[in-house]
C-alpha cells in the first residue's frame, strides 16, 4: 500500500504525516485472531477470528462511530489501534505513525498523540490518587509541565470538562459515574492528543448522564479539533455524535458511511436490525417500529443473536439471521459496494446485476 509506506516506521522519530495533512486514522485489512483452549493436548487450539479484514478511515477532527453487538470485534479493533495487541495482518496508520511497524517499544510521541477513554472509569482511575494528581500525571509525563504551571493546566482541564477546583482534592470513589468519566476525558485531553479512542465511554452511565457526556465530548472536539473513534454497541448512542459510522458484525465491517445516511437509509440488513432496536422519540413511529419488528420476526423466525449458528467459512456472517438470505450468501462473502448516499455495504443484495450476453444483444 503506497500511502502506508509513506507513514513513519521509525519507532522513535517524528511522524511523517504528523503535520496534520494525512489521515488521522487509516486501517487496512486489520485481522486479529486469538488462540483458544486446546480441546485435548494432541489437538490444535481453536482460534477465534475476532477482527477480519477491517478497513477504517478517520479524517482529522472527525468522529467515527464503531457499532455492533457484543463480541463483534469493536474493542479488539480499538486495542489494535492503541497498540495494546499486535494484529495478525493489516496496516494501521494513526496520527502520522505507522502503528503496525512498531517494535516492542511504542514511541512516546504515539502514546501522547493517541489517548483512550474506557467504559469503566472507576477501574481505569488510580483509587489511591486524588483527581488533581490523576490529571496532572500525563502533563508531567508527556508535556513536562511542573509546579504552578501544571496546577494551572489541571484547573483548566477540569473546567473544560465541567468540574470545579473542589473536585481536584477528591478521590475517584467520591465522585459519581458521570463525574469520573469527565475525569477520564480530562486526563485523556491533558497531552493534547490528535485522536482519542473511546471504548463504550457512556455505556456504564445512566441514560440522563449519557447525553451530558456525549455533549461534552462534542464540545471538546469543537474546541480542540481532536478526532474520535467512538465504540458503542448501539446506534442510539452514536447517531448524533458521529460524522461517520462503521457497523461491525462478527469481526467484519458490514456497512460504513455518513451517520445521517446510515440512520435514515440503512443498507445492510444487520444495520436495519440495529436501527430497529433504537426507540424512536415519536410514539407513532415507535408503534410502527414495534409492528415492523413483529412482522420481521414472524417472517424470518431468525435465531436470537447468541444462538445463531456460525456462518459457513467464506459466507456472509449474517446469513444465519438474515431475512433476505439467498443461496449465494451462505458460501461467498459479498464484495463491498458503494452506496449513492455515501459509504459502502458488504451485502449480496447490492451486487451489480449480472448481465447475460442475450441481454446485451
Ligand atoms: N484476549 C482474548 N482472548 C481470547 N479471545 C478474545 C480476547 N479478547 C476478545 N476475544 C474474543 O474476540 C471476539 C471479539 O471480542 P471484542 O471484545 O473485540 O468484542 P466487542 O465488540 O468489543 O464486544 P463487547 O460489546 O462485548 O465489548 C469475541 O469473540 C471475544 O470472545
Ligand atoms: S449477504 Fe445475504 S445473508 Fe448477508 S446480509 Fe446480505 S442478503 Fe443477508
Ligand atoms: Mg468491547
Amino acid at each position: 500500500m503506497t500511502s502506508a509506506n509513506t507513514a513513519n516506521t521509525d519507532a522513535a522519530g517524528p511522524a511523517a504525516t504528523g503535520d496534520g495533512s494525512g489521515p488521522l486514522l487509516r486501517v487496512r485489512d486489520l485481522t486479529v485472531t486469538f488462540a483458544g483452549r486446546r480441546p485435548a493436548p494432541w489437538r490444535r487450539p481453536a482460534t477465534t477470528v475476532a477482527v477480519n479484514g477491517v478497513d477504517l478511515d478517520i479524517a482529522p477532527g472527525e468522529t467515527l462511530g464503531l457499532v455492533g453487538e457484543s463480541g463483534s470485534g469493536k474493542s479488539t479493533t480499538a486495542r489494535a489501534v492503541l497498540r495494546l495487541l499486535r494484529p495478525d495482518r493489516g496496516t494501521i496508520e494513526a496520527a502520522g505513525f505507522r502503528v503496525d511497524g512498531f517494535g516492542r517499544r511504542v514511541p512516546a510521541g504515539y502514546r501522547r498523540a493517541v489517548q483512550a477513554v474506557f467504559q469503566d472509569p472507576l477501574g481505569s482511575l488510580d483509587p489511591t490518587k486524588v483527581i488533581g494528581d490523576i490529571v496532572a500525571e500525563p502533563l508531567a509525563v508527556h508535556v513536562g509541565l511542573r509546579g504552578p504551571e501544571r496546577d494551572g493546566r489541571v484547573a483548566e482541564l477540569l473546567e473544560q470538562v465541567g468540574l470545579g477546583a473542589q473536585h481536584a482534592r477528591r478521590y475517584p470513589y467520591e465522585l459519581s459515574g458521570g463525574q469520573r468519566q469527565r475525569v477520564s476525558i480530562a486526563r485523556a485531553l491533558a497531552p493534547e492528543p490528535r485522536l482519542i479512542i473511546l471504548d463504550e465511554p457512556v455505556s456504564a452511565l445512566d441514560v440522563s448522564v449519557q447525553s451530558q457526556v456525549v455533549n461534552l465530548l462534542e464540545d471538546v472536539r469543537e474546541r480542540t479539533g481532536v478526532g474520535y473513534l467512538f465504540v458503542a454497541h448501539d446506534l442510539a448512542v452514536v447517531r448524533h455524535a458521529c460524522d461517520r459510522i462503521a457497523v461491525m458484525y462478527r469481526g467484519r465491517v458490514v456497512e460504513e458511511g455518513p451517520a445521517d445516511r446510515i440512520c435514515e437509509r440503512p443498507a445492510h440488513p444487520y444495520t436495519e436490525e440495529l436501527l430497529a432496536a433504537v426507540p424512536d422519540p415519536d410514539p407513532a413511529r415507535q408503534r410502527l417500529q414495534r409492528q415492523r419488528r413483529r412482522e420481521l420476526a414472524a417472517a424470518t423466525a431468525a435465531p436470537a443473536p447468541n444462538t445463531a449458528p456460525a456462518p459457513a467459512a467464506g459466507g456472509c456472517p449474517f446469513a444465519p439471521r438474515c431475512p433476505h438470505r439467498m443461496p449465494v450468501c451462505t458460501d461467498t462473502f459479498p464484495d463491498r459496494t458503494s452506496l449513492p448516499g455515501g459509504g459502502r455495504v458488504a451485502c449480496h443484495l447490492y451486487d451489480a446485476p449480472v448481465t447475460t450476453p442475450e441481454e446485451v444483444r
